[in-house]
């Protein structure tokens, strides 16, 4: 994909010389005459117009078939490492480094806190843990966790393998070519209902994807309500989708019926003190920022696995052998357990190197709360701060030959703060071992059941996506391995 756009670069060079000759001097006498009054440690970049800055450029990148991180990587050539810029109004800087990670991930809520873009904050609402100040953060946390417990984890493996075993069973029957990110997208979104509301009504699924779609969508949108665009489409559909979660609150409170997933175990704290249990608003905005943020990432990333290893066809047998020989132990018929994961040791390191080569989240956005230095270079207070976990997983300093699909690069033990797909701190992600967990079910599933051919190489990222996606979404056609599985 990288490698495809520098070819891409070369080709445009080729092709205007003297445009880029003439361009080429007027920056660099730009920059010469920015360096004699720039002082060392000022971050270059261009703010561009007051407010809007370049937003739009931003969203224009999103909008096209190179997807929003070309907005980075031309700045980077333009600036160098380091750059500025001013996007919806505020100054950002993308902090390219393990060393600024680590400066801004270690003074969570003290120097740093999270600030999303408007788009994004009002897609998830008030009360998610992606907004919240950090005083309900950390209770708010405390209380989300119980899916992620261990105990809760490994009923949802069993559960998670039966899922994807059908799919593929069901798909491979079929014979057809499909798209992993469909199906991809689809099973972690049923999977998430399940576990948070235990719908598995089909139709009622299909009405709230089409509506968690169009939040997500409208992330990355210019947030003003005209009829019509992605924001209002966003706003609109996120209020269908409090209204659904307010009737089911009020139907369970309702009843005497039973349930066993997460919605039950915040009703059932109703009783509780208020620092011991979420309100209803609470409950809402994280269900919604628990699907949001559980489906698109694993399901870009699961996408990512299936393209990665069709490319590298080394890493995916020695992953099907290793897969091969758990499922080899086991009663046939048998579903994955949690020690059944621990044991895919190839597989986990498969799953790594994903991570760090599909950048599902480019970088995490934090915002000063007072003056202070990331390294060298002056931060302001009020300034955004973006940690740029793409750069820093592509740093060839970090990871030799980074373009390289090569799982067994995490044979050895990373430097910290290099490998972050996770994020770091007490912010990291809710749902990593959830993530991973999947990743593996739906890898060993995959990998010991079939082989693959990809149907379309095309390698354009899917437009507006505020997550990196192929615009195919890998289509494939699965051929069984054996004839009885
Ligand atoms: C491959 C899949 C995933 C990736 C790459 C990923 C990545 C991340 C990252 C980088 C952060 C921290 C962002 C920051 O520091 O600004 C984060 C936070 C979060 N993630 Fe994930 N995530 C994934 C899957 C999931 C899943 C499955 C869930 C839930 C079911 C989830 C829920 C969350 C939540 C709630 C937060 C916010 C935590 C907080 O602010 O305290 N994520 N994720
Ligand atoms: C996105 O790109 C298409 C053409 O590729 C263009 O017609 C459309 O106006 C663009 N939308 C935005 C919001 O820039
Ligand atoms: C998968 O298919 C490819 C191409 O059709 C073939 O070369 C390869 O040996 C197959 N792998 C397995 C494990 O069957």
């Amino acid at each position: 994909m990288m490698i495809l756009q520098r070819e891409e670069l070369y080709l445009l060079i080729n092709n205007n010389y003297a445009i880029i000759l003439a361009l080429l001097s007027g920056l660099l006498t730009g920059f010469a005459i920015k360096k004699l009054t720039r002082p060392s440690d000022a971050i270059p970049g261009s703010l561009g117009f007051p407010l809007v800055g370049e937003t739009f450029s931003l969203l224009s990148a999103a909008n096209s078939s190179k997807g929003c991180y070309d907005f980075v990587r031309l700045r980077r050539l333009w600036y160098g490492k380091w750059f500025k810029t001013r996007l919806f109004g505020k100054v950002h800087v993308f902090v390219p480094s393990a060393v600024g990670a680590k400066t801004i991930l270690s003074n969570e809520f003290r120097l740093f806190d999270k600030c999303l873009v408007k788009s994004m904050a009002d897609a998830v609402g008030k009360k998610s843990l992606l907004c919240v100040p950090v005083e309900s953060h950390k209770r708010i946390r405390r209380l989300l966790s119980s899916p992620f417990s261990t105990d809760s984890l490994s009923k949802f493996v069993q559960k998670f393998d039966k899922l994807v075993s059908e799919r593929f069973k069901k798909l491979a029957e079929n014979g057809n070519s499909f798209v992993v990110l469909d199906l991809t997208m689809k099973i972690q979104f049923d999977a998430m209902c399940d576990l948070l509301m235990s719908i598995m009504d089909e139709s009622l699924l299909n009405e709230i994807e089409k509506d968690c779609t169009a939040v997500s969508d409208s992330m990355l949108s210019f947030p003003a309500m005209i009829p019509g665009s992605r924001y209002y489409k966003g706003i609109k559909a996120r209020e269908r989708l409090m209204r659904l979660f307010e009737e089911m609150i009020a139907s369970r409170r309702n009843s005497k019926e039973v349930h066993e997933d997460f919605l039950q175990s915040m009703l059932e704290r109703d009783s509780f003190a208020a620092d011991e249990k979420l309100d209803d608003s609470e409950i809402m905005d994280n269900m919604l920022t628990l699907i949001l943020g559980g489906q698109s990432t694993t399901a870009a990333a699961m996408m990512w696995s299936v393209k990665f290893l069709d490319e590298n066809k080394q890493a995916q047998n020695m992953l099907r052998e290793e897969q091969l020989s758990i499922l080899g132990n086991k009663p046939k018929g048998a579903f994955l357990c949690l020690e059944d994961l621990n044991k895919m040791s190839y597989g986990s390191k498969v799953v790594k190197e994903t991570l760090r080569m599909s950048n599902v989240l480019l970088w995490f956005p934090r915002v000063a709360l007072d003056d202070c230095k990331i390294q060298e270079f002056e931060i302001k207070k009020g300034w955004h701060v973006n940690i740029d976990a793409t750069h820093i997983h592509y740093d060839p300093e970090l990871y030799k030959d980074p373009l390289h699909f090569n799982p067994s690069r995490f044979d050895e033990i990373q430097k910290p703060y290099s490998y972050i797909p996770f994020g770091s701190g007490p912010r990291v992600c809710l749902g990593i071992n959830m993530a991973k967990l999947t990743m593996l079910v739906f890898l060993h599933r995959l990998t010991s059941g079939y082989n693959w051919t990809v149907d379309d190489q095309d390698l354009s990222l899917e437009k507006k996506s505020p997550f990196p996606r192929l615009k195919s979404g890998v289509p494939i056609t699965l051929t069984a391995l054996k004839d009885d599985i």
